[in-house]
């Protein structure tokens, strides 16, 4: 497969889907460009496998169009997709070894018998699974199944790869090993892949853009970093990484920044919500843009708070804020700060008015 042919571009145009009265999923318009790593992210029942599913041909959408270079595929057979699929549950056959388990699918296609071995050997090599050729599915680990079972799916060569939380029977350990496999074929391959998961960290590890999505529709679509750093709404803020939500009530409103009242001070942050018609909004800012002490300029501005407790995560200690109206803030305690303070003290806080946002 070449580079930019567009041989893989998948266009949703208001790609939406009911079960009788209940919407699963709310006309979704999207582009994944050849070669994208595009992870839905989204709590339990926010239409992520439905999406999915739409994409594969396993689910008829009620409405709109998907597009595959140019051509409409939205009825298509899944048989005539030529997609690749890893589940969750990944289903071995239990009566074949793992070579003949990964030769299925070429053979399958009819592929002839010397090109099968020579790819299955070239695949299984990928996986570091060529040692076990030979053995069944249960003989093998958890770790080691779900390598078959992405063996099983790169071996054809598919220009598109659909997974479907194809980690989440793993422990923690082998998960974090498995991504990083993941990324590394789909890299190897050029292959277009589509990825479900609920976890925030793996969606940041793996994906060159993420979609963020909530109640049957898309919070957010953007490049890791993007949504890390500029969420645009409260759902996208607090679903990657923490965030420290301060809720209030919007007041002016310049170029590209808006005036935030609440509870603990007036504020200001970077404000580019889609919909400006709500008042009710928040200021949103990362752990790590906080910091201990009075506001040294007036390009910061802070809180006033108690420390109520400091949780140690290994690699950095974190401090936990109690305010005035009894929301609780996160901060990263910085050594090069000076001291800790103690448990019950009354500290201030501070942050760059630059790095708040408020969002909708
Ligand atoms: N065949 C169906 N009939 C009726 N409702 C369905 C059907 N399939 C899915 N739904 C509903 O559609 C919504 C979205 O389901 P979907 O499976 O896409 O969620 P999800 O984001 O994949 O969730 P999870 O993380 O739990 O897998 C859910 O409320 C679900 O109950
Ligand atoms: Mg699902």
């Amino acid at each position: 497969m070449k580079a930019g042919t567009g041989e893989s571009k998948i266009v949703l145009e208001g790609l939406s889907k009911r079960y009788g009265t209940f919407t699963a999923l709310e006309p979704i318009s999207l582009t994944v460009e050849e070669g994208e790593f595009l992870t839905l992210l989204g709590p339990s029942g926010s239409g992520k496998t439905t999406l999915l599913q739409m994409i594969s041909g396993l689910v008829d959408p009620t409405a709109g169009r998907l597009l595959v270079n140019g051509e409409d595929w939205t009825h298509r057979p899944v048989n005539q997709r030529g997609m690749g699929m890893v589940f969750q549950h990944y289903a071995l056959f239990p009566h074949m070894t793992v070579a003949e388990n990964v030769s299925f699918p070429l053979e399958m296609r009819k592929l002839p018998a010397r090109d099968v071995s020579a790819q299955v050997e070239e695949t299984l090599r990928k996986v570091q699974l060529d040692s076990f050729a030979h053995r069944f599915p249960r003989e093998l680990s958890g770790g080691q199944q779900q390598r078959v079972a992405l063996a099983r799916c790169f071996v054809f060569r598919p220009k598109v790869i659909l997974m479907d939380e194809p980690l989440g029977a793993l422990d923690k350990a082998l998960r974090e090993h498995m991504q990083l496999e993941i990324r590394r074929l789909h890299k190897e391959y050029g292959t277009t892949v589509i990825y479900v998961t609920h976890d925030q960290e793996e969606a940041l590890v793996m994906s060159d853009r993420i979609c963020v999505m909530n109640h049957a529709r898309i919070e957010q679509l953007g490049a890791p970093h993007q949504i890390y750093s500029d969420p645009e709404t409260v759902f996208a803020a607090g679903f990657i990484g923490h965030s420290n939500v301060l809720k209030g009530t919007r007041q002016a409103v310049e170029g590209a920044s808006a005036v935030i009242t609440t509870a603990n001070g007036t504020f200001t942050g970077r404000y580019t919500a889609r919909d400006q018609a709500t008042t009710e909004v928040a200021l949103v800012i990362r752990p790590e843009q906080m910091r201990l002490g009075q506001a040294p300029s007036s390009e910061f501005e802070g809180v006033r708070g108690r420390l109520t407790d400091l949780v140690y995560l290994g690699s950095e200690r974190r401090l936990l804020i109690t305010l005035g109206d009894g929301e609780t803030i996160m901060l990263r305690h910085d050594p090069s700060a000076g001291s800790l303070p103690s448990i019950g003290d009354e500290v201030a806080t501070h942050w760059p008015k630059a790095l708040a946002r408020v969002v909708a």
